[in-house]
């Protein structure tokens, strides 16, 4: 069978990475979230005392990192110096930082290399923000996922109280602004939908809504039964 990909972009909140999670599964391929290893570099300036925004600090950073990224049946482990920072890097300064450290080219350039390799090997369903655009441009199927803003705030409300926490909602709906602002505005790679993507507002959508949604996209475009 011919490996293909699945390229899903988007904004903070839009429900990419639960979605293309379960759409691999369903699929049978593996699933690569780009913005962990973003999170992943992180999460080594933040350990190391490294101001994410400070591009010469970050390349000596990069030029010692150790990721590993490990596909599993759930979705994607990844690994620090061999430690498990799967679920460290889920916080909300870690995001931020991600979207800093995002904005440097070489940081780009290598992690976009991992990717591409890892989309050589194997079919997988990649999600990002510059997938379609940028790391798989000749990928089969593109998809643009979005969501308004107040709904992507509350989302991650959701996901803040889940985790025990009192977020304020106009604290949580800021930073999910300024997170678009640092993703759509940057000079390398920002966030756009690519010419031949699917655009999917998920605002009223239900998960399993978008899931069968991009399934008969795939369905469509690849003119095969992978369902
Ligand atoms: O990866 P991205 O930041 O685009 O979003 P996500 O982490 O997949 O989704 C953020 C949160 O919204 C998760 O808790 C999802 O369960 C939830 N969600 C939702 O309630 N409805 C959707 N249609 C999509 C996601
Ligand atoms: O899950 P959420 O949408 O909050 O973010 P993420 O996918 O974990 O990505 C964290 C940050 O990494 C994003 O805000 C982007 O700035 C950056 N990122 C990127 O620039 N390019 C990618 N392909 C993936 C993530």
């Amino acid at each position: 069978m011919k490996r293909f990909a699945v390229a899903v972009d988007g904004p903070a909140g839009s429900g990419k990475s639960t979605v293309a999670k379960a759409v691999a599964k369903r699929l049978g391929i593996i699933y690569v979230d780009t913005g962990a290893m973003y999170r992943g570099v992180a999460y080594d300036c933040i350990q190391k005392g490294v101001d994410c925004s400070d591009e010469k600090a970050v390349l000596l950073l990069l030029e010692e990192i150790h990721l590993e990224i490990q596909p599993t049946q759930e979705g994607q482990r990844i690994f620090l110096e061999n430690q498990d920072i799967t679920e460290k890097i889920r916080t909300q300064q870690i995001g931020q930082g991600a979207s800093e450290v995002a904005k440097i080219q070489s940081v780009r350039q290598k992690l976009g290399d991992i990717q591409r390799a890892m989309a050589n090997q194997n079919s997988v369903v990649m999600d990002g923000r510059d997938i379609g655009t940028y790391v798989l441009p000749q990928a089969e199927v593109k998809i643009y996922m979005d969501a308004g803003v107040d709904e992507r705030a509350m989302r991650r409300m959701g996901e803040l109280k889940a985790k025990g926490e009192k977020p304020d909602f106009e604290v949580v709906r800021k930073e999910i602004i300024q997170r678009d602002e640092n993703d759509m505005n940057r000079q390398h790679n920002p966030l756009r939908k690519a010419k031949d993507a699917v655009y999917i507002d998920t605002t009223k959508m239900s998960i399993e809504e978008s899931v069968d949604k991009i399934l008969t996209i795939v369905q469509e475009k690849l003119g095969e039964v992978w369902v």
